[in-house]
């Protein structure tokens, strides 16, 4: 029998179709919106209406199209896909001055990538401080149809945590770049999935609060969302974290929590009471309502790592496990979990160092590294204003998008001396910078297709006094294979015989504990230009970051529209 060539045709079309995965369609209008996250009213930004922003679920495989129009009246906005790797599309990564133009007021800038990997990842503001104005929401990628997860459960859910303060982004901003300095204190709520409850969490005993904000009642805008479960069933509970600030710890009362997924990668199930989680990470935990079910318990979300303002006063978001058979408005037996010492840091590098990949599931680590990058954190002055440094130069973003202005080989857009890839041997780690000063700058590292690169990440004592904070570092446009943590001065020959080959995690965001190093290993196969930065949005904003370049020879495709600014403007026009 003979087959009609347009029966092959059709057939081959239909695989493609399915293979190459669908498009998926959104349409998202950035606004500011006045809402009650907190049961206070606050001006914050939104999506279509919404705060936090619509959650996108996708497929892998899928392309998806998100024509961002910007409806705020007198600023840019852009909006970066946080742990997807962009393969193929660095324009659509979403970082302002970096890999594109902020989109003007009125403006329609359309975002159309692939994701590639499955897992739970976020997305958020990238230009100035519109993540901690509230401008993020959840993106969920699923295995495609009759793919399954190496793990079992029945349900899910995904709870997206953030931080809110009651004075403005923008105040926060002018704050930061002022001299005096003026930092932006301790977040006044933990939201979960946007919702938080000023001034009863500090109650959380609250059991004798009669705040009317504290009541668990359905329905308003700023009542938590109870997590309604069956008895005996599992479920896989997705938490990310886009606080501007805050490191957060993740407890349920009486139950167990085991670690499946961390920033979109399988990891070595571990079974433990509470997870800490900093700002940029995203985790899997799977919980088996084995308790008695004739109960409610506590979830609870409270601050870590910074000294609260109050002591013994943590800051804390809380909901309820409900057990479907009772009433959610009966109140749990016991206390919430009570939250980990702020600074009980071995207690976080324990909970941190658990988390190893899942051999077969995860790609090994290169053996080796072609070229090492020794990045030390300092705070700074410069001409007296108070700033974040890295090797000494602290980031100031340019003009003219990074992405156009290298593709197009424009000069004048940023310092074409590459910053420096380690610092003084004899820098003492352990107190004040004896120096304070130092420069900023704009300086880009550049990496060969395919080179592998190794990245000490340095801690060291702050300003004055002292005292030494944790970092969350994040990558944009790859994972990286985390190799080690150590305490002190990073010493080559030594600490390098320690790195871990054989079961290093792969992640986008990891932290550097206090007067510690952390050891990153990456390959530059992502031809792009990526940030790499302090996920902490003020510290980000005081320039606590750098810029990685990969074979731009290799980008094609940047729309005009990226470009349309700075010295790139003209190449828009063509
Ligand atoms: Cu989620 Cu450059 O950050
Ligand atoms: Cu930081």
């Amino acid at each position: 029998m003979k087959i009609a060539w347009w029966v092959v045709w059709v057939g081959l079309l239909l695989v493609v179709k399915i293979e190459g995965g669908r498009v998926r369609h959104y349409k998202f209008d950035v606004e500011y919106m006045i809402k009650k996250p907190d049961c206070l009213e606050h001006v914050v930004m939104g999506i279509n209406g919404k705060f936090p922003g619509p959650t996108i679920r996708a497929q892998v495989g899928d392309t998806l199209h998100i024509a961002l129009t910007n409806k705020l009246s007198t600023e840019g906005t852009v909006i970066h896909w946080h742990g997807i790797r962009q393969v193929g599309t660095p324009w659509a990564d979403g970082t302002a001055a970096i890999s594109q133009c902020a989109i003007n007021p009125g403006e329609t800038f359309h975002y159309r990538f692939k994701v590639d990997k499955a897992g739970t990842y976020f997305y958020h503001g990238h230009y100035g401080m519109q993540r901690a104005a509230g401008l993020y929401g959840s993106l969920i990628v699923d295995l495609p149809k009759g793919q399954k997860e190496p793990f079992h459960y029945d349900d899910e859910f995904n709870l997206l945590l953030s931080d809110l303060w009651h004075t403005s982004s923008h105040e926060q901003e002018v704050g930061l770049s002022s001299n005096p300095f003026r930092w932006i204190g301790e977040p006044q709520s933990v939201l979960i999935n946007g919702r938080g409850q000023f001034n009863c969490s500090l109650a959380a005993k609250f059991i004798n609060t009669n705040l009317p904000q504290c009541k668990l009642k359905g329905g308003e805008e700023c009542a938590p969302q109870i997590l309604h479960v069956d008895p005996n069933h599992t479920y896989r509970i997705r938490i990310s974290s886009t606080t501007s600030l805050a490191s957060l710890n993740f407890a349920i009362s009486n139950h167990k929590l085991t670690v499946v997924e961390a920033d979109g990668n399988y990891v070595e199930p571990f079974t433990v009471d509470d997870i800490d989680i900093y700002s940029g990470e995203s985790y899997s935990v799977l919980l088996t309502t084995d308790q008695d079910p004739t109960k409610n318990y506590w979830l609870s979300v409270g601050v870590r790592a910074r000294k609260p303002p109050i002591p013994q006063q943590v800051l804390t978001a809380l909901t309820l496990l409900n057990y479907k058979n009772i009433s959610a408005s009966v109140f749990p037996a016991s206390p919430p979990p009570v939250t980990p010492q702020w600074d009980d840091f071995e207690r976080s590098k324990a909970f941190t160092k658990k988390i190893i990949a899942n051999k077969m599931m995860t790609p090994q680590p290169p053996r080796y590294s072609h070229r090492r990058i020794v990045l030390l954190n300092t705070q700074n002055k410069i001409q007296g204003f108070i700033k974040w440094a890295i090797n000494n130069v602290s980031l100031s973003l340019p003009t003219t998008p990074y992405l156009g202005s290298m593709k197009f080989k424009l000069n004048n857009t940023f310092d074409r001396t590459p910053p420096p890839e380690n610092f003084p041997s004899d820098y003492d780690i352990f107190n004040p910078p004896v120096n304070a000063n130092a420069t900023t700058g704009n300086g880009v590292y550049v990496f060969r297709l395919k080179e592998v690169v190794d990245v000490i990440l340095q801690n060291a004592n702050q300003l004055t006094g002292k005292g030494s904070e944790i970092h969350p570092w994040h990558l944009h446009g790859h994972d990286f294979w985390v190799l080690g943590y150590g305490e002190g001065k990073f010493k080559a020959g030594e600490d390098e015989k320690r790195f871990n080959l054989t079961h290093a995690p792969l992640r986008n965001t990891a932290v550097i504990f206090p007067y510690g190093w952390t050891a990153l290993r990456f390959k530059a196969d992502n031809p792009g230009v990526w940030a790499f930065h302090c996920h902490i949005e003020p510290h980000l904003h005081m320039g606590m970051g750098v810029i990685f370049a990969e074979a731009l020879h290799k980008v094609r495709n940047i729309p005009s529209q990226a470009l349309a600014c700075g010295l790139t403007a003209i190449n828009a026009r063509h």
